[in-house]
């Protein structure tokens, strides 16, 4: 795995996501070590977070490495027109890997081929979140004590949701079934019904939740993501689709957990989150740990 470019989930094998799963549970148990020292990593976010940029700056800090890096792309020389490629070659300059989370699908796999460094996506507008995957992962198997054979609902924008798309082939490894929910204009794209059809695995799709819920081992929630929208009307009709509420666990598995890679909008309801079957801020927190099996491991240190 070492100096591997992690831009989608598909670039790891089941034994390397494997692998990271397995470290991040021994980061869980001792995140403050100094194995990063001397290091520097570069988080260049061309698009806000919260999560993904604190959770990988926490876990670089927690392993004794530095962090530089952008927040907005606006504070940096692409302002004044510098090109994706010239930013890349520069920082890989200043730096042993480069996060990067940028608007355009893609721009991670290009800035991996340019860059001297391992280039790790940290999202590409609609298309991966590799490392968001890995810790839903990771979550999905602390969860349920598997990632085989479970039942996963996937709630919201299936269309332009990037975790949705990564978690979907990852979780294609493990004989899922997929039952998708969303509103008509934002259903789950063909070519992940084409790539589920390859594999042979069910899925489902619904307009609808509330008579199957029952069913799920995984609720996988999701916002409708306003920042995708070209036409503000789209967005005004579908972004009410789906409220969670805590009367509606009434009749769900023991063991089901609610996910959500967050943020979240008004999709899940805030009297869920006393409720035991809540787990997205813990699977927040599970973030930190993964991340640093990522780091890690790219840089060949574990
Ligand atoms: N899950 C996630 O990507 O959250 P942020 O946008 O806050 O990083």
């Amino acid at each position: 795995m070492k100096n591997k470019n992690l831009v989608s989930i598909t670039d790891f094998s089941k034994e390397e996501i494997f692998k990271i799963l397995n470290l991040a549970e021994e980061f869980e148990k001792n995140p403050n070590q100094n194995l990063l020292e001397g290091k520097v990593i570069a988080t260049l976010f061309f698009e806000p977070s919260t999560r993904t940029r604190l959770s990988f700056e926490s876990a670089i800090s927690r392993l004794g490495g530095k962090y530089i890096g952008f927040t907005d792309a606006a504070s940096s020389s692409v302002k004044k027109g510098e090109s994706l490629k010239d930013t890349i070659m520069t920082v890989a300059n200043y730096s042993d890997m480069i996060i990067m989370r940028h608007p355009i699908e893609g721009s991670a796999r290009w800035a991996s081929e340019v860059s001297r460094v391992p280039v790790v996506n940290a999202g590409d507008g609609a298309n991966q979140h590799p490392t968001q995957t890995l810790l839903d992962l990771f979550s999905i198997r602390k969860t349920q004590g598997t990632l085989d054979n479970l039942n996963v609902f996937f709630v919201g924008d299936l269309k332009y949701g990037r975790t949705v798309h990564s978690l979907l082939q990852a979780m294609s490894m493990f004989n899922t079934t997929f039952n998708f929910i969303s509103p008509e204009e934002l259903k789950i794209p063909v070519e992940y019904k084409m790539f589920l059809d390859k594999k042979g695995l069910k899925y489902y799709e619904h307009r609808d939740f509330s008579d199957i819920i029952s069913h799920a081992d995984i609720i996988y929630m999701t916002r409708i993501q306003r920042e995708r929208f070209s036409d503000p009307m789209e967005y005004e009709k579908t972004k009410n689709s789906y409220v969670l509420r805590k009367n509606m666990l009434k009749n769900t598995k023991e063991n089901m957990k609610i996910l959500h890679p967050l943020p979240r909008v008004n999709e899940i309801n805030i009297d869920v989150d006393s409720d035991e079957k809540a787990y997205y801020f813990t699977q927040a927190l599970n973030g930190v740990f993964t991340r640093q099996a990522i780091i890690t491991s790219i840089l060949g240190l574990k």
